[in-house]
């Protein structure tokens, strides 16, 4: 691990390079980032950046610029966040650096994150003296559990923050380009568990028992009308059935029939729809059948929704950057740093690592000439965050 004074682009490719790979090789779940962040705090602290004392067990945040005793009255602290855990699953990319660790990956490309907002640190670092204002680095555990964010919420270090800026990797999108947009670009995610209660009885005397299978099969084809009747055509939302369970054998009719599943939109006022429109179908068909519905509902992140001024800021800053702009392509998949985006403006940007199969899956890989233009624009961006 080398200190570099000061940085050049190639000092930096290649501390860069170096980190990434270290990374990928070695990942680590959702709160169990230790080695992962024993690693960033050395480095941190090599190149003399302040590391927050909060009472995380992983991930950490650090500061860059004017300390608490130093600020001006109308200075600014920015955040810029890096989520740094990986998910369980084999890697089969056959990448020189591919993971250590059968059973975990980077599959979602956090290292690719955690990488380029380090260098984005290390940058602003070199710049210290002349930084308007403070600039807080987040390193976040667990975006995948999902609830990382909250526990960084939770210790109270971005109560003053102005606002926060994140980044995903695409691989949607070529290197040198960037996809931002303002308002909604993730969904809201929630999970439900519901379990039908009807009396168990032989196959051959459904008259003396009530068949919870009948009304999961009900249950489940009604749940698709939500989104084709009563979601407003134009938005965006789903209902996804994704694992059903009953009985054992062929002869028998069960107690219980259990349907999970999950629930996305773009709106909270969708989400809220969604959410009562499951409980009335669920309760209803049971009822009509003589059983119960028990409902476990897991609420997890709501859609992130970036605000209109930073998204124009984040635009004019990678246009100047040369860098080619596109709205993001939004998506239903979750991003918990939603959950910041609750109480703190700000923007969360897609950023192109070029063609791969999709995140998640065990191929999913990241093109490294992404990482120097991505420290640069994240550290333009969170600098110009200062003063405009
Ligand atoms: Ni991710």
């Amino acid at each position: 691990m080398n200190t570099i004074h000061p940085i050049d682009n190639a000092a930096l490719t290649a501390l860069l390079t170096d980190h990434f790979t270290w990374m990928h090789r070695h990942p680590e779940l959702s709160y169990e980032e230790f080695e992962t962040t024993k690693r960033l705090r050395a480095i941190l602290t090599a190149h003399g950046i302040r590391i927050l004392d909060l009472p995380m067990k992983t991930g950490l945040v650090a500061e860059i610029g004017q300390g608490e005793s130093e600020r001006a009255q109308d200075s600014r602290v920015i955040a810029l966040r890096a989520d740094i855990d990986a998910l369980p699953i084999t890697e089969a990319t056959g990448l020189p650096y591919a993971s250590e660790c059968p059973g975990k990956m980077h599959a979602c490309g956090h290292d690719f994150h955690t990488t380029a907002v380090l260098g984005a640190a290390l940058l602003l670092k070199e710049h210290e003296s002349a930084l308007p204002g403070t600039v807080r680095i987040v390193f976040q555990p667990a975006e995948e559990a999902p609830g990382g964010a909250k526990v960084v919420l939770d210790t109270g270090c971005l109560q003053d923050v102005t606002a926060m800026f994140g980044l995903h990797c695409s691989p949607r999108l070529d290197v040198g380009t960037v996809g931002i947009t303002a308002g909604p670009l993730t969904a809201s995610v929630d999970r439900f568990v519901i379990t039908f209660r009807g009396r168990g009885t032989h196959a051959a005397h459904p008259e003396a028992g009530i068949d919870p299978i009948v009304c999961a099969a009900s249950f489940i084809q009604a749940a698709q009308t939500i989104v084709s009747r009563n979601i407003e055509p134009f938005d965006a939302a789903l209902v996804s059935i994704t694992h059903i369970e009953a009985g054992n054998t062929w002869n028998v009719i069960p107690d219980t029939a259990l349907v999970e599943g999950t629930a996305r939109s773009m709106t909270a006022e969708n989400r809220t729809l969604i959410k009562e429109r499951l409980y009335a179908l669920a309760e209803g068909i049971a009822a009509a059948h003589g059983a119960t519905a028990a409902i476990d509902w897991y609420a997890g992140p709501p859609a992130t929704n970036n605000t209109a001024h930073w998204a124009e800021v984040a635009r004019d800053i990678a246009e100047a950057q040369h860098l080619t702009v596109i709205p993001a392509p939004p998506s239903l998949a979750g991003e918990d740093f939603a959950w910041y985006q609750e109480t703190i403006p700000g923007c969360f940007v897609l950023v192109g690592t070029g063609p791969s199969i999709a995140n998640h899956n065990p191929k999913f890989r990241i093109r490294t000439e992404a990482l120097l233009p991505t420290v640069h624009f994240l550290a333009t961006f969170v600098t110009q965050a200062l003063s405009i």
